[in-house]
């Protein structure tokens, strides 16, 4: 099984080189591929760092020429980067497919700087296909425990002690070369308590930073107790409507990217009650729906001082008094520490 995996990454590291070279070398991945990400406002040296590729729009270009290097097809199907199915004409026969053909390539790296999978974005404007298509899980890449982004980022995170999460390849991207280097992204999964506890390791603040859209609100507002629940921090920064961090950091200056996410971030208290006040400030129900949901979520912090001391923020910002919002968390009856 060792030996497996070992086969399954080394066929991951000759695709990433692979996609690379057909993207700077190639006529086809040139005037595709590169154009692609230079249109998207990325530097050569950010499309580098990022080992960014493209697969040729053919059928099985890049299996073919995996299997002449003396790549196994067993290795090329379990990492999921060929799709064999059989040959309806001859049963005897199996049939091969790149499963990235004609997609830009986003590859994803472990911790350590091993590639684990990749995202394929497409090109066209198809809405019947995925805009991203991702590696399958294997043994390998499980997508609930990788972050992208992750081995670009661990050093600032460190150094900054803070971590922005963000949605997707792009914004991690871009923002790294704004100047913004502590950012990893969920990617293609709803952010799991594995995803956090990887950034637990390196520093105990997160900000999260989702998309200005209903679909990125959604994804903050679960993220907010799943980093709660670890005993960590955490704030949330929200965008115009319809810009996402990688639109933001393309359009804006270093300064004036840093300015933005110190000025709009917030706790996850004021931020939830924002929420209230873009929507109903005055409506008594609705308020109680906020007190409850704060309530909720300090529940889930471990730390008993720590809820202590935002049960008084909370009381604060929604002017309720702290007896009635200690009973309420009392209800709920959390585990003590
Ligand atoms: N995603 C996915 N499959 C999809 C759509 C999205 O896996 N069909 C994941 C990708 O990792 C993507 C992230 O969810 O980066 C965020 O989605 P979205 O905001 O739609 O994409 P962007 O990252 O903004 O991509 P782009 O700017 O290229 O449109
Ligand atoms: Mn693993
Ligand atoms: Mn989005
Ligand atoms: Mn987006
Ligand atoms: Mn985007």
């Amino acid at each position: 099984k060792l030996n497996e995996r070992e086969s399954m990454y080394l066929v991951s590291e000759y695709a990433k080189d692979y996609f690379s070279e057909i993207l700077w070398e190639r006529e086809q991945g040139k005037a595709i591929g590169l154009s692609y990400f230079k249109e998207r406002g990325f530097t050569d040296d950010t499309i580098r760092k990022f080992d960014l590729g493209y697969c040729l729009d053919l059928w099985d270009s890049f299996t073919k020429t995996a299997l002449d290097k003396g790549y196994q097809l067993e290795f090329l199907e379990k990492t999921g980067l060929t799709i064999v199915k059989e040959d309806p004409g001859n049963p005897t026969k199996k049939r091969t497919f790149d499963r990235f053909k004609g997609r830009v390539l986003f590859p994803i790296h472990s911790m350590s700087g091993r590639i684990l999978g990749f995202g394929g974005r497409i090109l066209t404007s198809d809405k019947r296909a995925a805009k991203y298509l991702n590696s399958p899980e294997s043994d390998i890449y499980h997508k609930s425990k990788v972050l992208y982004g992750i081995y670009h980022a661990k050093q600032a995170i460190a150094k900054e002690d803070n971590c922005y999460l963000v949605e997707g390849y792009t914004d991690v991207i871009q923002m790294h070369q704004r100047g913004v280097h502590n950012v990893v992204a969920s990617s293609g999964t709803a952010l799991t308590s594995d995803q956090i506890r990887l950034i637990n390791r390196l520093t105990k603040n997160i900000t999260v930073l989702f998309d200005g859209d209903a679909a990125g609100l959604r994804a903050s507002l679960k993220g907010i107790d799943l980093i709660l629940e670890q005993g960590m921090n955490v704030k949330v920064c929200s965008f115009p409507a319809g810009e996402d961090p990688d639109s933001f950091s393309k359009n804006n200056e270093y300064k004036e990217v840093i300015a933005y996410l110190n000025e709009h971030s917030k706790d996850f208290i004021q931020f939830k009650a924002s929420l209230l006040i873009d929507e109903a400030a005055n409506d008594p129900i609705k308020r109680a729906d906020t007190v409850r949901d704060i309530v909720n979520s300090i529940a889930k912090i471990p730390d008993r001082i720590q809820r202590e001391i935002y049960i008084q923020e909370c009381s604060q910002i929604m002017n309720i008094s702290e007896s009635v919002l200690f009973n309420t968390l009392a209800q709920i009856g959390k585990k003590d520490s």
